[in-house]
C-alpha cells in the first residue's frame, strides 16, 4: 500500500512553546514538519509574516531528524536559498505563482541553485492555477513534490477549496501513466481535517498538511493523528 504521511504546519502551533510543540509531533510519531514563510511582500497582509532561516536553525539543532518542509509564500525566493539549506532545511517549496513573467525558466534555474545547495525542491500552486501549467516543469524532474494548496495562502483555519480533489487526481493519473518513472510526491496544503483527509487520501496525496486541526484538536495531537485516516 501507498504511503500517506501527516505534516504539521506550524503556523498554526503555539509559537510561545515551539519546543513543546514540536515535541508533541516527534512522540505522535511524526517525522515531517510545514514551515510556512511568509514575508509581508508576496502575501501582503499583516499576518503574512512569519518565520525565516533562524527558526529552522533552531528548529534543526533542537530536532535535528526532522524533515523541515519549507514553504516558501515570498517574493523573489532565490535569496533564501543558501540561508535556508544552511539552516537545515531539507526541502524548499517555492510558490508557482511568485515566478515572475517567464515562470518556467525561472522555476527551472530556481530549482537548480535549490539542488545544487543540496537540498530537494518542490513546487506549490494556488488553489486555482492548473496543474497543466507546472507539467514542463515536472518533465525536467528537477522537483520532488508538489503542493497543492487548497486554500488561498496566508492564513491557518481556512476552509478546504473541493476544487483542488481534481487535480490531485490529474496529477496522480499523469505521474502515474507515465513509462519512465517520475517520482515527485503529492502534498495537500490548507483546510485538512478529518472529513477532508479522506477524499484527498482518496484521490492520491502522498502527505497532508495540517495546521488547525493538528494543533488545536481538543484531545491533543496524537489523537488528532488519529483523525486524519491514515491508512
Ligand atoms: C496556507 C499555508 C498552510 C496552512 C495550513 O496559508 O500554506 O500550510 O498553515 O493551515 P490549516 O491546516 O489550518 O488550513
Ligand atoms: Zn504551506
Amino acid at each position: 500500500p501507498r504511503k500517506v504521511i501527516a505534516s504539521p504546519s506550524i503556523l498554526a502551533a503555539d509559537w510561545s512553546d515551539m519546543k513543546g510543540e514540536l515535541q508533541k509531533c516527534v512522540d505522535a510519531g511524526l517525522t515531517h514538519i510545514h514551515v510556512d514563510v511568509f514575508d509581508g511582500v508576496f502575501l501582503d497582509s499583516p499576518n503574512a509574516l512569519t518565520f525565516g532561516p533562524q527558526m529552522v536553525k533552531a528548529i534543526n539543532n533542537r530536532f535535528p531528524t526532522l524533515f523541515l518542509d519549507i514553504h516558501l509564500c515570498v517574493d523573489r525566493p532565490a535569496r533564501f536559498i543558501e540561508a535556508m539549506a544552511a539552516a537545515g532545511a531539507s526541502r524548499l517549496i517555492f510558490q508557482w505563482e511568485a515566478m515572475g513573467e517567464n515562470p518556467l525558466q525561472a522555476a527551472i534555474s530556481l530549482a537548480k541553485r535549490v539542488l545544487e545547495s543540496g537540498i530537494t525542491c518542490g513546487v506549490s500552486i494556488n488553489p486555482t492555477t492548473d496543474v497543466k501549467e507546472i507539467i514542463p516543469l515536472l518533465q525536467t524532474k528537477l522537483v520532488d513534490l508538489v503542493d497543492i494548496l487548497a486554500v488561498e495562502p496566508g492564513f491557518g483555519g481556512q476552509p478546504f477549496n473541493p476544487i483542488v480533489l481534481d487535480k490531485i487526481s490529474q496529477l496522480q493519473q499523469w505521474r502515474d501513466s507515465r513509462e519512465e518513472e517520475l517520482q515527485f510526491a503529492i502534498l495537500v496544503d490548507g483546510g485538512i481535517n478529518k472529513v477532508t483527509s479522506k477524499s484527498v487520501i482518496e484521490r492520491g496525496a502522498d502527505i497532508l498538511v495540517a495546521g488547525t486541526a493538528l494543533f488545536q484538536h481538543p484531545r491533543g495531537l496524537s489523537e488528532a493523528v488519529n483523525d486524519l485516516n491514515i491508512p
